[in-house]
């Protein structure tokens, strides 16, 4: 960073926006493998909290990768850099005041370390969207993992790339033993409990 720029202090913070809210603003960090069930489930959740009068957004990879970081692919420094913008943008999402879910594959413990780092400890949840990858590929519901196999597509987690499972995440849900009803109900839980003041 520029030794010439310096931080400006705003009038409104970010603790007079929650409490305005009347709750607290963190972010919800999805990962696991493609298929596991991260961007439905983040959708259900965000659908959830939407009704009970939450503000919320939603990031998901796929989405995200269309836009402010469709310059960039699948090789190890391009997911470093994918997941280093989305940590910076839940940061101005959380000081907005906004509860944050996030569905990315994020496959390197060290960018989702990272990205925890940014945040105080009660601001960023790790949540690992748990499923076999014989079950992901079962699904395989954008028919990826046939053409990683095939080598249509190359560098895919899970195939040719490597996928981390987090060592200490702060929930696990595993979709490949419980329903989605199931699963969208214990997130649920996690998160209001999370955002009590
Ligand atoms: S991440 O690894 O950088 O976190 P991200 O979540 O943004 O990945 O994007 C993953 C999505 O891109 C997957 O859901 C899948 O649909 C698509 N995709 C395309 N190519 C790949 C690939 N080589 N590896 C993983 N996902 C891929």
């Amino acid at each position: 960073m520029n030794q010439h720029i310096f931080w400006q202090q705003t009038h409104v913070t970010k603790k007079d926006r929650q409490q305005k809210n009347g709750y607290k603003s963190a972010v919800f960090w999805l990962t696991g493998l493609s298929g596991s069930g991260k961007s439905t489930l983040a959708n259900q959740l965000e659908k959830h909290l939407f009704h009970l009068n939450y503000s919320t957004y939603l990031l998901d990879g796929d989405n995200v990768r269309h836009g402010l970081n469709a310059d960039l692919g699948f090789s190890q420094s391009d997911r470093i850099e994918n997941i280093r913008r989305i940590g910076e943008v839940s940061k101005l999402f959380v000081d907005a005041g906004l509860v944050v879910v996030t569905a990315f594959v994020s496959p390197y413990t060290a960018d989702r370390k990272f990205v925890r780092d940014l945040f105080n400890a009660d601001e960023f949840f790790e949540i690992y969207i748990e499923c076999p990858i014989e079950e992901c590929e079962k699904r395989d519901p954008k028919g990826l993992y046939k053409k990683a196999r095939d080598g249509t597509i190359k560098e895919f987690t899970g195939v040719q790339s490597p996928y981390e499972v987090p060592p200490s995440p702060d929930l696990v849900i595993n979709t490949a033993k419980n329903d989605i009803e199931t699963c969208t109900s214990l997130l649920l839980d996690f998160v209001k409990e999370k955002l009590k003041k």
